[in-house]
């Protein structure tokens, strides 16, 4: 896909590819709702959208939302794009399909960058700072049966994710793995992976693991969510409800 990239907004990498071909082996199309939080380019939304599904887009950075927003029209699709932090902006939304790639690189600082290119990828010491709040909020904005794609390293706890989801109600498994060599951020603080424990000596790359969660409606309260109907396994796998909360919000909308 073509895209509009400036500096200082995301471009497009490994992770993303991994998200986007996970995304094509969901079913999506006209009639659904998805969010893609952390949209950077906006490339996973307007994915969604060129398959029909109403999309809405978020993202902390003002340069991303511009960018997602100009994409958005290049492609001739609709994407609602919104300026804020995570769920905030769409608080009592609910949607089919959420994707997510967002910051997940430790960094040798206690908290996410306030702003410059590093907001699209640190995120603390164990890069678990904004993966541990997905992890709590996912279950807001998922609909019944709703899915979370959640795309990180395997430097940034994997199993946490996983055990962090099935906490907040989701059923959660590890839909795709892929092997990548080490990009230039990587590289550059790979000696303090490794005096970290988060490599091994000498090893240059990373596994990228998109993790895919599912809030299941419950026996019980099933009759009530679908009026006395049968559960619809939406997509490729399943896995159970949830609370979950990220309120308040900080707009800045915009077709
Ligand atoms: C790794 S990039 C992903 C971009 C794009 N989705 C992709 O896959 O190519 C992460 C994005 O998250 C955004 N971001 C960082 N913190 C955020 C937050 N608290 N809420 C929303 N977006 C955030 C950054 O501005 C950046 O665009």
């Amino acid at each position: 896909m073509r895209l509009i990239t400036p500096p200082g907004v995301y471009a497009p990498q490994g992770d993303t590819e991994l998200l986007l071909d996970t995304l094509a082996r969901e079913d999506v199309g006209p009639g659904d709702k998805v969010l893609d939080m952390c949209t950077g380019t906006g490339v996973l939304a307007i994915a969604a959208a060129r398959r029909g599904a109403e999309t809405t887009a978020v993202d902390i950075s003002g340069a991303a939302v511009t960018t997602a927003r100009l994409n958005a029209r290049v492609h001739g699709c609709r994407v609602r794009v919104v300026r804020g932090d995570l769920t905030r902006p769409v608080a009592g939304e609910r949607f089919d399909l959420v994707t997510v790639n967002p910051p997940y690189v430790p960094a040798d600082a206690p908290d996410v960058p306030a702003r410059g290119p590093e907001r699209a990828w640190d995120a603390g010491r164990d890069g678990r700072l904004l993966l541990d709040r997905i992890c709590r909020a996912a279950p807001s904005v998922l609909a019944p049966e709703g899915v979370l794609l959640l795309v990180q390293s395997s430097l940034s706890g994997v199993d946490a994710s996983i055990e962090a989801l099935r906490k907040s109600g989701l059923r959660a498994r590890v839909a795709a793995r892929s092997d990548q060599p080490f990009g230039p951020v990587m590289a550059s603080r790979a000696g303090w992976f490794e005096a970290r424990g988060l490599v091994p000596p000498g090893v240059r790359h990373e596994e990228l693991v998109v993790i895919r969660a599912v809030r299941e409606v419950s026996a019980e309260r099933f009759g009530e969510a679908t009026r006395g109907g049968e559960p619809a396994e939406r997509g490729t796998g399943a896995d159970g409800p949830a609370p979950g909360t990220d309120t308040a919000a900080q707009t800045e909308e915009a077709a």
